[in-house]
């Protein structure tokens, strides 16, 4: 494949921004998709044109054995008429067009057919889920000012708790509670009914939709079709408006990007549905395949069977966060050295030789076909044989593993870039394509990206050669802006409807988008969650080992490290001596500050305590009671602690003048002990049999 650089600029560089670069396509404009403007009408297009095709999958329990069976199939003639019924089964409830409903539970076919339903009258489908923190779904029920909630029995106690708290307190309009799978906890059902609340189940919501059809209610392209939260860096989540035309766009980007790269998507590819469908990655790929005719596979909500149901469904595409990726890549290396020396000389020979042919431009087919099949073949099953695509989004993925994959997957492996905001699409890597490496990839055809100059970091984006700085989109896919939060708007996007993701990027000479920094003190875990650094700090100053060293001074004594290559965080500390050597003498070791030179009997120095492993042990639960008091989520707790006895200071250059912690020298000079923290982790994590 002969690869053209396909990015244009369509502007001069101003005097803080750099052009703006925009996809090279042959059409006029952006791309469409063949007159649908809405997701309502997409889905209608593909139950007319694939009636008797599968369209929804799940895998049933069976209980006598525990084990489930196969994945079951329901046609899109089927999937269409159950989303009629429930759409039917709402309208009948009160809820008119523009009315918001909530959908909270793992990815299943009921879900997707709440979410059509929402798309057929109209309504605004809000996603509830779990990590967006504590109180976040009272929070988002009552911002979003949703009248309705589509629920899983797993999760009906706990919504009917949020549900009767705001009540109690005058707030929430929801009326009505539609509740889907089994186990839903009877006294949750009978205490929302004695306060007033309409509660049907999913049967009953069919049978009551069938004997009363109501008419749809199609949107316009401009309707919101979604509103979904993120939880972003700091504060309360954000209602991110998306109108039914920027799905629409991105799916379109997507359609577009696999015809310029031969790979016809249709009613013969599957995916499997198991990132979450209330983040805009899944939504938009379960949007695509659901386009084309394809099949959607739902997994059975449990990280440790995702292998299995991989294998069950045998995917054509696969998306995934590095997470995911990194466990793969630890498996297999884990499995090739425990292997016998002929077959770990043939996998690295075979590896060495195909990596050259692809970085030589061949095509994955052509590059080590001799291989792919003695040695690759056997890989490539880990995702079930059929994959024909692997797109990794939500945060870079770390190069060795791309590497590791673009060789030993047998299928284009491409990273994209997007947020909520610009709906998952910004870019992606050019497939097969070595001059991609471990980049975002050019601009999707519906985006257009200019780079705004940081002088204080240093990023010019004036530099035709190498533009560099923060991130802007604009174009069809992007958001309508944060619901009822236009301060918040205003603060990302300009007068001229330029979005600012706060990320720092640079485009390559191939013409891709490549992410090097965040504007702020704000990183991603690998599983795509935003850390806001600064704020765990505080919180964790507050655990007694970890004060601040005096009143009078603001200097830290805790400074919170990760990065988008791992999904956890790790801290260094500077404990305070004395509370350390009083927990010390709790725990019957000796302890001095100085050791006289006269004394003879084995006694423990400060130095020597803060390199005890149960000392970092007790500093590390100290930090998570205070993580805990101040109700931290789950990934912003710290997973390993290192503890250094000499305090981060202006001397050592590990502080500003101020009192700020100087982060980059901070990590230089920790870097041993942040390695050797995240090596212990990683290698607990690969100990643990979890995942793929
Ligand atoms: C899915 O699994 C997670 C983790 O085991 C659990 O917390 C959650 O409640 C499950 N979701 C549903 C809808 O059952």
């Amino acid at each position: 494949m002969v690869f053209t650089c396909p990015v244009v600029a369509v502007s001069e560089p101003t005097a803080t921004q750099s052009a703006i670069y925009r996809r090279q396509t042959s059409a006029e404009g952006f791309p469409t998709l063949d007159g649908i403007e809405t997701l309502y009408e997409s889905f209608e297009k593909s139950v007319t044109q694939h009636k008797g095709l599968p369209a929804l999958g799940w895998r049933e329990l069976d209980k006598a054995t525990g084990n489930v069976g196969d994945f079951q199939w329901m046609t899109y003639g089927e999937a269409a008429e159950r989303v009629a019924h429930i759409a039917s089964a709402l309208a009948q409830l009160g809820i008119v067009a523009q009315d918001r409903v909530g959908v909270y539970g793992a990815n299943c076919p009921e879900w997707m057919i709440a979410m059509q339903a929402c798309n057929r009258m109209s309504y605004e489908c809000v996603p509830l889920y779990d990590s967006l923190g504590d109180n976040a779904i009272e929070f988002v029920v009552r911002h979003s000012e949703m009248v309705a909630v589509v629920v899983a029995a797993g999760k009906l106690a706990k919504l009917a708790k949020g549900l009767e708290d705001l009540q109690a307190s005058g707030e929430g309009r929801v009326k009505s509670v539609v509740h889907w799978g089994e186990g839903a906890d009877a006294a949750a059902i009978k205490s929302l009914e004695s306060k007033g609340f309409k509660v049907l189940s999913w049967g009953d919501a069919l049978d009551a939709g069938a004997a009363s059809p109501a008419e749809p209610v199609p949107p316009s392209p401009d309707d919101y079709c979604t509103i979904m939260y993120t939880s972003g860096t700091t504060g309360d989540p954000k209602g991110v408006l998306i109108k039914h035309s920027a799905v629409v766009a991105a799916v379109a980007n997507v359609i577009y990007y696999c015809k310029e790269i031969d790979y016809e998507v249709g009613p013969g590819d599957s995916l499997l549905s198991y990132l979450p469908l209330a983040h805009i990655f899944d939504r938009v790929a379960e949007e695509l395949v659901l386009h084309v005719g394809g099949r959607v596979g739902y997994w059975q909500n449990d990280t440790t069977k995702l292998i299995d149901d991989i294998g069950a469904l045998k995917p054509t595409i696969f998306i995934g966060v590095p997470r995911i990726f990194d466990r793969i890549h630890a498996a297999v290396t884990g499995q090739i050295k425990k292997a016998s020396p002929i077959k770990k000389f043939l996998f690295h020979w075979g590896f060495a030789r195909k990596r050259f042919f692809l970085q030589s431009a061949f095509s994955q087919e052509g590059a080590a076909p001799f291989f792919d099949k003695l040695v690759f073949s056997k890989v490539k099953k880990r995702l079930g044989g059929h994959v024909k695509v692997i797109i990794s989004g939500g945060a870079p993925l770390a190069p060795h593993v791309e590497e590791f994959l673009r060789v030993a997957m047998c299928a284009p492996v491409v990273q994209g870039y997007g947020l909520t905001e610009c709906c998952a699409g910004a870019s992606i890597a050019i497939a097969d394509n070595w001059e991609q490496f471990a980049t975002n990839g050019p601009p999707l055809p519906c985006i257009e990206i200019r780079f705004e100059s940081v002088p204080e970091m240093g990023y010019d984006a004036t530099d035709k050669a190498a533009p560099a700085g923060e991130v802007l989109l604009r174009g069809p896919c992007l958001f309508s802006g944060y619901f009822k939060q236009q301060d918040k708007t205003e603060e990302v996007v300009d007068s001229d409807g330029w979005f600012h993701t706060g990320d720092i990027g640079t485009l390559t000479s191939s013409g891709a988008l490549k992410i090097i920094d965040r504007k702020k003190n704000i990183f991603k875990l690998s599983q795509g969650e935003y850390i806001a650094v600064e704020k765990l700090e505080t919180t964790y100053s507050k655990a007694p080992p970890a004060e601040q060293a005096s009143a009078a001074s603001s200097a830290r004594a805790v400074w919170v490290y990760g990065d988008s290559f791992q999904s956890k965080l790790v801290a260094v500390v500077v404990p305070k001596q004395h509370a350390l050597q009083d927990w010390a003498k709790a725990q019957g070791k000796e302890v001095v500050a100085e050791i006289p030179s006269t004394h003879v009997e084995p006694v423990t120095s400060f130095e020597e305590l803060c390199r005890d492993p149960e000392a970092a042990d007790w500093v590390l639960k100290q930090l998570a009671a205070a993580g805990k008091a101040d109700r931290l989520k789950g990934f912003e707790r710290i997973a390993a602690v290192h503890l250094d006895s000499e305090p981060f200071g202006i001397e050592n250059d590990l502080l500003t003048p101020t009192f700020k912690l100087k982060r980059a020298a901070l990590k230089k000079h920790y870097q041993a002990d942040i390695d050797r923290l995240y090596a212990d982790l990683n290698a607990a994590a690969a100990a643990a049999p979890a995942g793929p």
